[in-house]
């Protein structure tokens, strides 16, 4: 039996993107936005989702243009700052001390300290409703260079991304690699009837 709880957008798990933008000053920002991944695998896009009322939507209307930092755990403390605080009231980089560094291709910063930035320009704008989903393609992902391919550890283990529970609001950590993806399936694939 199932119970209905209606229309809610239960997804589990969901990422904690900081999605980072510069203003019409050239002044950088970043947002905390569990609403997004990836959506398309050629041409590389990402999906975010922003409502009006953020700093950062009209910097992604102004400059066309953002990063997705992924923080690791040892920053969750920040990347809930960054979605709890507004660049109307105050300078989020400047708080935090983490450092915005100019994208090479695109018109965004991204978070040095974090392991993962990924620059993006956005090739479509699509009105939702409270939300605005940004896609973004991917022009270019970068990686600390500490983080390597490793057999005894994979770059998921390495990185330590942060996991978000929209229902509890509460930040999990990776868990144990549990199977390896297209091929347990072969099991029951090659089952006999
Ligand atoms: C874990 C978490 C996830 C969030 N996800 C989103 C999101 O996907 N979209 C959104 O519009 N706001 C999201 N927010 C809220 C924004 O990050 C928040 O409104 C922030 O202050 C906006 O910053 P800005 O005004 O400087 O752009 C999230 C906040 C937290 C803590």
């Amino acid at each position: 039996m199932k119970k209905s709880l209606g229309a809610k957008t239960l997804v589990y798990p969901t990422p904690v993107l900081v999605v980072c933008t510069y203003d019409n000053e050239g002044n950088p920002n970043a947002m905390t936005a569990a609403w997004g991944g990836i959506c398309c695998s050629s041409p590389p896009c990402v999906a975010i989702s922003l409502r009006k009322a953020t700093y950062s939507y009209s910097n992604l209307m102004l400059k066309k243009a953002f990063t997705i930092n992924i923080p690791s755990e040892n920053y969750v403390k920040e990347a809930d700052y960054f979605g709890i605080a507004s660049r109307n009231k105050e300078d989020k980089f400047a708080k935090t001390g983490l450092s915005a560094v100019k994208s090479d291709i695109v018109d965004a910063p991204y978070i040095r300290e974090f392991p993962v930035n990924l620059e993006c320009k956005v090739i479509q704008i699509i009105e939702l409703g409270l939300h605005t989903q940004f896609i973004g393609e991917v022009m270019d992902a970068k990686i600390d260079e500490t983080i390597q391919e490793k057999v005894d550890q994979p770059i998921i283990e390495q990185i330590k991304p942060l996991i978000f529970a929209p229902d509890s609001r509460n930040y999990y950590a990776v868990g144990n690699q549990i199977a390896q993806a297209f091929s347990i399936g072969n099991e029951i694939k090659g089952k006999m009837f």
